[in-house]
């Protein structure tokens, strides 16, 4: 296929998070400069596509780009929810009146799986870029927005354990991952929490409550921080549960009704501040390899492909392979619980794992950290 002036489309996907403009600007960098191509930027994703609005992004027209590097959030506007399979016929049409030979989409896996599903009706040449801050896309140990989030709870929860520490309070502290605890694991052992709560393990309100007793029997200490994902699961389910406004006051508050000594208890949501901000360093290295490998892809004619982050190399992998494994959960047995375990940290109630040879699960070692 010939590669002069042809014409890529780019666009963002699902919730935002930080590193989508400095993908944004790889792609744009590598795609005009290296192969001549003209790239249109489409807006609010396939909305853009169903109401033909694009703009062509060019490092001229982006005042040299270096602004994008730094910029939290998406130059593009993404969308989230809408019956886009329900339009797909229009969405195909934007894409081929757009007159569009290829298209990158950076997003998470609940667009991805829409997005397979069009492309491969519409025949597009359709590549893929992960992102979210619940890190749940499969077959990529990493998705664009991750690190920048998991310090971004990490900062907070320092915040938090000094006023926490200061009034002998508890704290629940809770952040997004509505499927996936990626982001409350990683941050909760990197920003010392005594308690993390994922959807992947169940716990009991007896569970945690012990859990602090043994806090204040051990070592004295009446403050604590219990941070939970969003999606947190319970051993047995309480039907109350939908009538707190969060899981957080909803763990307050049966802590408070069922803990044998009195504890003071606080509660806080992070929310959107998790998303948003300039990315990190590593973010901005993955936003970087990723744009500009999906780029190389499309220059040489492979579609169907989403590149990934795989023992510290960017690889690409079968599109329809990450969608039949999606999301991508957090593994009961992997090496962070079970150092969570170790630093006497309480999962959910899950027995802990006896020690393994780390050079037997040396692969695992790699893939979770
Ligand atoms: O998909 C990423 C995510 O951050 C989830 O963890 C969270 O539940 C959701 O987005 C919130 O989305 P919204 O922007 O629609 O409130």
């Amino acid at each position: 296929m010939s590669i002069s002036r042809k014409r890529l489309g780019v666009f963002t996907s699902g919730g935002d998070c930080p590193g989508l403009n400095t993908a944004i600007r790889a792609i744009v960098a590598h795609a005009t400069l290296s192969y001549g191509w003209e790239v249109l930027g489409i807006l609010h994703a396939t909305q853009g596509l169903i109401e033909r609005k694009a703009i062509p992004l060019n490092a001229e027209g982006l005042g040299g780009m270096d602004v994008l590097l730094n910029m939290g959030g998406t130059i593009l506007g993404a969308i989230n929810r809408g019956d886009t399979l329900g339009r797909a016929d229009e969405v195909i049409a934007g894409y081929n009146e757009l007159g569009l030979d290829a298209l990158i989409a950076i997003c998470g896996d609940g667009s991805l799986k829409i997005l397979h599903q069009l492309a491969q009706k519409g025949n597009w040449n359709f590549l893929a870029v992960p992102k979210t801050i619940d890190n749940d896309v499969a077959l990529t140990d990493r998705a664009i927005g991750f690190d920048t989030a998991v310090n971004t709870v990490v900062e907070a929860l320092s915040r938090i354990t000094s006023t926490a520490a200061s009034h002998d309070r508890v704290f629940v502290v809770e952040v997004m991952g509505r499927t996936a605890g990626h982001l409350a694991l990683y941050s909760g052992i990197a920003g010392g929490a005594d308690i993390i709560l994922i959807p992947e393990i169940p716990y009991s309100i007896e569970g945690i409550c012990q859990h602090l007793q043994k806090l204040r029997d051990r070592w004295g200490r009446k403050f604590a921080l219990i941070v939970v994902a969003e999606g947190a699961k319970a051993l047995e389910q309480d039907a109350n549960h939908c009538h707190y406004s969060s899981i957080a006051h909803y763990i307050a508050d049966k802590i408070a009704q069922y803990s044998p000594i009195p504890i003071e208890l606080r509660v806080s949501v992070l929310g959107h501040i998790q998303r948003g901000g300039a990315p990190m360093a590593m973010d901005r290295l993955l936003a970087a390899g990723m744009g500009h490998t999906a780029v190389d892809l499309a220059a040489q004619g492979t579609f169907d492909r989403m590149v990934a982050w795989q023992a510290g190399q960017v690889v690409t992998v079968p599109i329809a392979d990450v969608v039949a494994k999606c999301p991508r959960h957090v593994d009961p047995d992997s090496f962070l619980i079970r150092t969570a375990q170790g630093l006497g940290i309480y999962v959910g109630d899950k027995p802990m794992l006896p020690y393994v040879d780390p050079t037997l699960c040396r692969n695992e070692v790699i893939c979770a950290i």
